[in-house]
């Protein structure tokens, strides 16, 4: 047993048009009224966060974006700002998502970045890392893990701290929108590796509060498995997170 509370986030992708964001949410927010001990979350595309704030209302559910760029403002088309994320009503930002760094070439330094100023505007990172099935076949599943968390954690490290509240995504990628889920005793032994590396990097307070979610084919009838393990602190949820029927029995796996 430990302290930390389960996350289960949604992360929408490039999916759902305004009325079908607002209408999830609102089905959401429906069936986990009165639901404690879980905190849910949901990552609508930009141009969908106000109606979803909206459509949250009062309910327990937090709102974050999938991406965010480093500088406050200025001449960079096509860029988004923390600033603007926080008046569109985010707590949460996912950055570094596996998508982000095959398909447009987010490095691990550029992630560090957006980590910080996501940091500055009060905005808690989601940060991903996984290792590709080449890595994982190559038995480099550890070392691809340690330099992403290395390099993307850069700014905290140089600090010599790492605030409690930011939230780690262990998604392997040969594991995202295949149907191929690791086994929660790989997803575990990878967890376990982040939460050590965590303690001898800072220290053993920040590893124990420091959620770490794990993200890939994250569907309801594998939640339970894989949330009963020691260091898998929730789970970021892609194709399952698009419908209320899918999305809901994750968030209650434990009534499964
Ligand atoms: P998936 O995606 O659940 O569709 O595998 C997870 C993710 O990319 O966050």
């Amino acid at each position: 047993m430990n302290d930390r509370t389960v996350m289960i986030a949604g992360n929408w992708k490039m999916n759902l048009n305004l009325d079908e964001s607002a209408n999830l949410v609102k089905a959401i927010a429906e069936e986990i009224q009165g639901l404690d001990g879980v905190d849910v979350l949901v990552a609508p595309p930009f141009t969908s966060l106000p109606a979803a704030k909206q459509a949250i209302g009062d309910a327990r559910i937090l709102l974050a974006a999938q991406n965010m760029y480093w500088e406050p403002d200025g001449a960079y088309t096509g860029e988004i700002s923390g600033q603007m994320l926080v008046e569109a009503g985010c707590s949460h930002v996912i950055l570094g998502h596996s998508e982000r760094r095959s398909l447009f070439g987010e490095s691990s330094e550029m992630v560090d970045l957006k980590v910080k100023a996501a940091m500055l505007m009060g905005l808690i990172p989601i940060i991903c890392i996984g290792e590709t099935l080449e890595a994982r076949e190559a038995g480099r599943t550890f070392e691809v893990v340690k330099e992403q968390l290395e390099g993307s954690l850069k700014n905290f490290i140089d600090e010599h701290s790492m605030p409690p509240s930011t939230i780690l995504a262990y998604e392997p990628v040969w594991a995202i929108g295949t149907g191929k889920t690791a086994t929660p005793e790989q997803a575990q032994e990878v967890h376990h590796f982040i939460r050590q590396w965590i303690e001898e990097r800072f220290d053993k307070d920040t590893a124990d509060l420091v959620r770490i979610l794990y993200g890939g084919s994250v569907k309801p009838d594998n939640a339970k498995d894989l949330m009963s393990r020691q260091d898998i602190d929730g789970a970021l949820v892609g194709g399952a997170s698009l419908k209320a029927d899918l999305f809901v029995p994750i968030i209650k796996y434990q009534e499964s």
